[in-house]
Formats: C-alpha cells, sequence, structure tokens
C-alpha cells in the first residue's frame, strides 16, 4: 500500500482539512446514519478512501465489525477488493449476540457486490490462525477490545500479516489508554510510525467518533513472526483474558446496574476526552 499516496489523495474527500470539515460525500453521513454503529461520517470516509487505494494482491482487515456500520463504509464502490471483518460478537451483551443477524442484513443491503470474508471468532486467535488471511493486508482498521493489552496485541498481532508498507487506522484512539498501548508498542518495535491523528474533542464526537489514528508500517526486516514475548502475550490474552471477559459479560447481561456502574469507574480515566468527567 502506498501510504504517502493515500495521505495526498485524502483531501480529495474532504470539503477543507478533514479534521474541521465534513465529508464531501454525502453517503458516510447517510451510513452513520441507517447503520447502527459506532463510528463517525468522518471515519468512514477516511476508510473508504484507503480501501479505494489497495492494490492488487492486497487485503483490507477491520477487527469488531459489530453491526457492519464501518465496514459498509469501507467496501462502498470498491468492489474487486478482498476485505476480511474478525467479529467475536461479545462485547455488549445480548445486543453483542443480536448484532450478528444485523449485520448480515447490513450486509445484504449495503455491501451485497463486496467481496467479504467474515472471520466470527476472537481475533487475537484467528490472526495467528495460518491461511485465515491469505493476502497482505495493506489496510488494517482495529475496532475491537480497547484495553491496554489489547491495543498493543492489535499492533503486535497483525504485523506478520501486514504488507511491506501498510496504513493502519486505529478508532478511539483520543482514549489514552490507546495512546499507551502506542507508545508502549512503537518504543519496542522499529518500522512503526504514527502519521496522522484525527482527534474527538469530546466523547462521541459527530465527525470522528472518539478519535481515529493513522499509524504507517514498513517492514525494516525479514522478521514476519511475533516475539516470544509478544507471543506470551498473545497467549495470556487468549487463553486467560478471554475466558475473563466471557464471564464478565455474562455477570453484565445479569446485573445491567451495577455493571454499568463499576466499568465507569474502571475506565473513567483510561477513557477519558478532553473535559469529560466521564
Ligand atoms: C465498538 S464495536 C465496533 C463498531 C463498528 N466498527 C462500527 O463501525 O460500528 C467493537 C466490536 O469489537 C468486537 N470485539 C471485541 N473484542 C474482540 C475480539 N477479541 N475479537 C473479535 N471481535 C472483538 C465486539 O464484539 C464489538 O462488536
Amino acid at each position: 500500500m502506498d501510504t504517502s499516496a493515500f495521505f495526498d489523495h485524502l483531501g480529495t474527500a474532504f470539503a477543507g482539512d478533514p479534521q474541521t470539515s465534513d465529508p464531501l460525500d454525502p453517503r458516510w453521513t447517510r451510513i452513520a446514519t441507517d447503520v447502527a454503529g459506532y463510528t463517525g461520517p468522518n471515519e468512514l470516509a477516511v476508510l473508504n478512501a484507503a480501501a479505494a487505494l489497495l492494490p492488487e494482491h492486497e487485503a483490507y482487515l477491520e477487527v469488531g465489525t459489530f453491526k457492519g456500520r464501518s465496514l459498509v463504509g469501507a467496501v462502498a464502490g470498491n468492489e474487486g477488493k478482498k476485505f476480511y471483518a474478525m467479529e467475536n460478537f461479545l462485547e455488549f451483551g445480548m445486543a453483542g449476540q443480536e448484532a450478528r443477524a444485523e449485520l448480515e442484513d447490513n450486509l445484504r443491503t449495503y455491501a451485497a457486490s463486496a467481496d467479504i470474508a467474515l472471520l466470527e471468532g476472537d481475533c487475537f486467535t484467528l490472526m495467528a490462525q495460518p491461511g485465515a488471511v491469505d493476502a497482505p493486508v495493506g489496510v488494517y482498521f482495529y475496532d475491537g477490545e480497547h484495553t491496554l493489552l489489547s491495543h498493543y496485541l492489535a499492533l503486535a498481532a497483525v504485523e506478520p500479516l501486514l504488507a511491506d508498507e501498510a496504513l493502519v487506522l486505529v478508532d478511539d484512539a483520543t482514549w489514552p489508554v490507546v495512546q499507551r498501548a502506542h507508545r508502549i508498542f512503537l518504543r519496542r518495535h522499529p518500522g512503526w510510525s504514527v502519521a496522522a491523528t484525527w482527534d474527538a474533542a469530546h466523547a462521541d464526537d459527530p465527525r470522528w467518533s472518539n478519535g481515529l489514528h493513522a499509524l504507517v508500517f514498513r517492514r525494516t526486516g525479514r522478521r514476519t513472526r511475533m516475539s516470544r514475548v509478544d507471543e506470551g502475550l498473545r497467549i495470556y490474552q487468549t487463553r486467560v483474558q478471554d475466558r475473563l471477559n466471557h464471564a464478565a459479560w455474562a455477570v453484565a447481561d445479569r446485573f445491567p446496574g451495577i455493571t454499568k456502574r463499576v466499568a465507569a469507574v474502571v475506565m473513567g480515566r483510561s477513557r477519558a476526552i478532553g473535559d469529560d468527567d466521564h
């Protein structure tokens, strides 16, 4: 993926500076209105522009599809490109389970001609499964679980799958927890840089939701496997943390009120934006 071409081309999708202006194409606002989800119109414009520039033989990978808003935005008009989407339908309790039917419906309505492989399961397991994604990933969009470890692994686990040059877009990146994970990861991994930051002015900003950061990866060596430390962290996440997450969502389903209050305290600071007090 020619990431410089992407940044040069991106301006043509917006009326002015993407940070502070609306996308020119009204489709992104329409999708953000019609398809339930968590990504803003400016984010959809960026995802779509990135997918449009994918070279032949490279693929687009999304983690965290929910009901399909970001995927529908990315695939629009991008027939002929290959898309992979990973979703475990775990978050949001029962609503997460219901998301599957709504996702399938949305893909039928808005993305019938797109080439999408929907991979159901835990992304950190799927990404390490040989052949699950069988083309170099030129564009990667991460919108899955938002803990420090999962954001670190979101980069570590995908690195072996990336093309030699790749664009990596991370949602909710205005949250301190995401930026901290990126700082820790980038200190330990050559070839990565933060290329653009479209931050949210406040939680659920109508253009940028909770912020989108663009990272660029350029492979510097021949290594195509995770380091031992990163692999250890991945194993912890998939064998221990994933089970704890399942248990926590089961509790959240039974006691939604208490869980919401506990979550607000636990996640408050790591997800605070600007003057938000939550
Ligand atoms: C915020 S939602 C995604 C929103 C979506 N991109 C949109 O545009 O509306 C996050 C999704 O990530 C999924 N998810 C969280 N952790 C995951 C994991 N480890 N593997 C796969 N999917 C995961 C959740 O089930 C949830 O549906």
